[in-house]
C-alpha cells in the first residue's frame, strides 16, 4: 500500500525515520511529507535515504520526476494515489489546521484534498495535550472518524512527566495496518434510522429545557453505520456537530418534532436506534413573550412529551428497535425494565453523571441488556469504539431474524 506519512516540527520527529522503516518493511510504499518545522527537527535528507522517494517539503516544491507536473496541484495527485495518510508526530499546531481546515501548507493542503483513512500519532508537551483546545480538536478529528493513537505517558522533552510522548512505533503501525484492513460492510442492505442529541423545550422566546447530550454517541454510531454500508438517516436534536457525509440529516429542535421526523422516516428503516436525549417534559404552555423578572418566584408547569420510544415499540412491525437508558444508579435493572416495557431487541445502558463518560465526553462505557436475558459490558473507549460493539450487537440480531 502507499502511505503518505507526514513529519511534523517535534522532537519526536526523528522517530518517524524508524517509523517509515518499519512500515516499509511491511511492504509499504512510504512518500514523507515533513512541514518546515519538521526540518527543524531532521533533515529531509534522512527520509529521503529510507524510502527512497525525494521528500516533499513545501506546496511548491516538487516530488514528481515528471517536471510537466504542476506543484501547485501535486498534493491532489499525491492525496489521489495514497491508501492512508499518517501523520507521526503530529503537534498540537497541525491537530488545529487539520480540525479547522486550514491549508497553509503541503500537509494540511494534502489533508484536505485526501479521502482515505487518516491515523493520527500526536507528541507534545503534557499541557498541551490537556489544553482544552487539543481536547476539542482530538475530538472532533475522532468524530471525522479518524484514528488517534494517543501518546504514551513518559518524561517529555521540556522536563516534565505526562502524557504526550509519541506513541511507540509498534502501536503506530498496528493502528496503520487496521486502519487499511477492507472495511467491513457488514451492514449493507440496512437502513438506519437513528435519533442523535438533546431536545430543546422552549419556555417563552429567550429560553428553553434541554440536556447535557452532546450528540457524540449518536454521531460516532452514524458515522460507524455508514462506514459498515448502511443507509442512514438521522434525526438530530440541535448539537455543534457535523453531520457525517453521507448520513440524511433531518434536523429537529423540539421532542414533538422529533417524534414526527420518526414516524415520517419509519417506513424506510430496517432498524431503529433510539440515542437521543429526549426532554420528559416540556412547558404546559410556551409563553408569546419573554417572561419579565418580577422579584418573585416563578413556577413553570410541567406536561410530558411524547414518549417516541414506547411508541415505536407499538409500531416497529419486525424492525429492529433499540433503546437507550441514560441512569445514575440501578443500570441493570433500570435497563432490563425498559427493554421489556418498551417492546425493545435491546437497551444500551449508559451509566451517566460521572466524569469522563456519557454525557459530552469524547468516551463512553455502556452495557447491552439482551432479551435473552444477558447484560453484556462494553469496555470503556472512545465513542467510535463503543459505537462499533454496539452495532456488532445489533448485527447479530439481525443475523438472527428474519428479515422483511
Ligand atoms: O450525546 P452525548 O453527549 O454523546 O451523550 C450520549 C448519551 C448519554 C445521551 C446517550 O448515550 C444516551 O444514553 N442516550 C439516551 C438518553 C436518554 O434520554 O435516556 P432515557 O433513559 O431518559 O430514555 C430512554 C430511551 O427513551 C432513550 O432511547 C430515549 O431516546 C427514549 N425517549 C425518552 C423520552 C421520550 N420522551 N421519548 C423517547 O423516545
Amino acid at each position: 500500500m502507499r502511505i503518505v506519512l507526514g513529519i511534523s516540527g517535534g522532537i519526536a520527529a526523528y522517530k518517524a525515520a524508524e517509523l517509515s522503516r518499519q512500515l516499509i518493511r511491511n511492504g509499504h510504499e512510504v512518500q514523507a511529507v515533513m512541514t518546515r518545522a519538521a526540518e527543524e527537527f531532521v533533515r529531509p535528507l534522512t527520509f529521503a535515504s529510507l524510502t527512497g522517494r525525494k521528500v516533499i517539503t513545501d506546496i511548491f516544491s516538487s516530488a514528481s520526476p515528471d517536471a510537466t507536473l504542476s506543484s501547485a496541484v501535486e498534493h491532489i495527485g499525491v492525496a489521489q494515489e495514497s491508501d492512508l495518510l499518517l501523520v507521526a508526530p503530529a503537534t498540537a499546531n497541525t491537530l488545529a489546521k487539520f480540525a479547522h481546515g486550514l491549508a497553509d501548507d503541503f500537509l494540511s493542503t494534502l489533508y484536505l484534498a485526501f479521502r482515505g483513512p487518516v491515523v493520527l500519532a500526536p507528541a507534545m508537551n503534557n499541557n498541551m495535550w490537556e489544553h482544552a483546545a487539543t481536547r476539542a480538536n482530538v475530538a472532533l478529528l475522532r468524530e471525522r472518524g479518524h484514528v488517534v493513537v494517543d501518546p504514551d505517558d513518559g518524561f517529555l522533552a521540556c522536563g516534565t512527566y505526562g502524557p504526550g510522548r509519541l506513541a511507540e512505533n509498534d502501536r503506530i503501525v498496528a493502528a496503520v495496518e487496521r486502519a487499511l484492513q477492507p472495511k467491513r460492510k457488514d451492514f449493507a442492505g440496512e437502513t438506519i434510522l437513528l435519533t442523535a442529541g438533546p431536545t430543546q423545550e422552549p419556555i417563552d422566546p429567550v429560553r428553553y429545557l434541554t440536556n447535557r447530550s452532546s450528540g457524540r454517541m449518536g454521531y460516532a454510531l452514524a458515522q460507524a453505520a455508514l462506514d459498515r454500508g448502511a443507509r442512514v438517516i438521522l434525526v438530530s436534536g440541535p448539537v455543534n456537530l457535523e453531520a457525517p457525509r453521507g448520513a440524511e440529516l433531518v434536523r429537529v429542535g423540539t421532542a414533538q418534532e422529533m417524534r414526527d421526523a420518526v414516524f415520517a422516516h419509519l417506513d424506510a428503516a430496517t432498524v431503529i436506534i433510539k440515542c437521543a436525549a429526549v426532554a420528559d417534559f416540556r412547558p404546559a404552555v410556551e409563553a408569546a413573550q419573554k417572561i419579565k423578572k418580577t422579584g418573585g418566584a416563578v413556577s413553570l408547569e410541567l406536561t410530558p412529551t411524547p414518549d417516541i420510544l414506547a411508541e415505536l415499540g407499538q409500531k416497529r412491525g419486525d424492525r429492529i428497535l433499540v433503546g437507550f437508558a441514560a441512569e445514575t444508579e440501578n443500570l441493570h435493572e433500570y435497563a432490563s425494565r425498559k427493554l421489556v416495557a418498551k417492546n425493545c431487541d435491546m437497551v444500551v445502558a449508559n451509566l451517566v453523571g460521572r466524569p469522563g463518560t456519557g454525557f459530552e465526553s469524547e468516551a463512553n462505557e455502556v452495557s447491552i441488556a439482551l432479551r435473552s436475558g444477558e447484560f453484556v459490558k462494553l469496555a470503556k473507549a472512545s465513542k467510535r469504539v463503543v459505537a462499533d460493539g454496539i452495532l456488532d450487537h445489533i448485527l447479530k440480531l439481525t443475523e438472527a431474524k428474519p428479515r422483511r
